[in-house]
């Protein structure tokens, strides 16, 4: 039976890249029963309608909902982007952002580290639910000079259980090795549950070996010596920004795939780059990362023979360069070879 997918091209090169996945995915052999939601900033601008209660409904009954990007210069900031994709995270329970990063030979800049790094693989566990993300804050006096805003980070340990306990299965099917990333020394409220909840689920994985970096160092751990990491388990802003750095360190954000999970229950697979409105049209956007989402996507559906494939007609990433369309049937290309 095909599976249910839910289609959100969205705004600027988000069709682009996503109809470059389609066709991927169609020529890998996998048919889809597709349902297109037409959502974004330009139907924002269009009818003032963001999300609705109907289509979240709509969307409980799929297997998977496939997105490009969503967001428009004209739209002010925060309206799409917690009106949707927010909301999709949260209203679906879409409590894990996976994001996995590929290495050039190139990466790395401590000569100390240097080797061949091409193709080691390490992926970011983002928390996708909770932290600063949930909107938790408010104004005080506001359009005064005494104008106060707070923005609060929410940290369940439920949230946080459920999050950690899913990297460290993940790390058992790996290396079993885990880096929790925060900034325990100043957090010392959140860090401290993230930090106690770190210990206690490590203690029912004993054959993972854990490590932690404060998120400043691992900054620079991204940049000089990324091939310590294999799986990396952290917050939502913290991952949130971290994995654009994995995307600069791994050949460019173009390459940068994720998966929103709630294991068992529908899920969104989107691109990390955004809807890059500069390039529209031109043919520039490359659409691996939609292409990469669409393999994370197939795996939850259960297409794993189809996902390996596409991976590795993908893994040669120096050579994947061309138009959105060249780039796209290239993949193919390598499928049917
Ligand atoms: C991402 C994006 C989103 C986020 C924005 C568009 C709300 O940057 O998926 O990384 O911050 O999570
Ligand atoms: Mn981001």
């Amino acid at each position: 039976m095909a599976h249910r997918v839910g289609i959100v091209g969205g705004d600027g090169i988000g069709p682009e890249v996503i109809a470059e996945g389609l066709k991927v995915i169609a020529a890998a052999g996998v048919e889809l029963d597709t349902v297109d939601y037409d959502l974004g900033g330009d139907r924002y601008l269009r009818d003032g309608v963001v999300l609705t209660d109907e289509i979240i409904d709509e969307w409980r009954g799929l297997d998977a909902i496939y997105l490009g990007a969503v967001g428009t210069p004209d739209v002010p900031p925060g309206v799409i982007e917690r009106g949707m994709l927010l909301r999709m995270r949260f209203e679906l329970d879409l409590y894990i952002n996976q994001r996995p990063f590929s290495l050039p030979s190139t990466a790395g800049s401590d000569p100390a580290q240097a080797g061949d790094t091409q193709g080691h693989e390490f992926i970011v566990i983002r928390e996708n639910t909770e932290g600063t993300y949930a909107g938790e804050g408010g104004f005080l006096r506001k359009d005064t000079p005494e104008e106060i805003a707070t923005q609060g980070s929410v940290n369940t340990r439920h949230g946080v259980e459920r999050c950690i306990r899913y990297a460290f299965e993940l790390a058992m099917t790996r290396r079993k090795h885990l880096t929790m990333v925060h900034k325990t020394n100043v957090l010392t409220f959140s860090g401290d549950l993230w930090d106690r909840t770190f210990n206690e689920v490590a203690a029912d994985y004993p054959e993972v070996e854990t490590a932690y970096n404060h998120v400043d160092a691992a900054c620079i751990y991204f940049v000089d010596d990324p091939q310590r990491y294999d799986v990396i388990v952290t917050d939502n802003l913290f991952g949130d920004i971290l994995t654009d750095l994995g995307g600069a360190v791994s050949g460019g954000i173009g390459f940068a795939s994720s998966a929103n999970l709630h294991p068992g229950q529908v899920s969104m697979f989107e691109p990390v780059h955004g809807s890059a409105p500069d390039i529209v049209g031109t043919g520039k956007a490359n659409p691996t990362a939609a292409v990469l989402s669409a393999v994370l996507m197939l795996e939850h559906l259960g297409e794993n023979d189809a996902a390996d494939r596409i991976r590795a007609a993908c893994s040669d990433t120096d050579s994947l360069v061309g138009s959105t369309t060249e780039i796209g049937d290239l993949i193919v290309s390598r499928l049917s070879a």
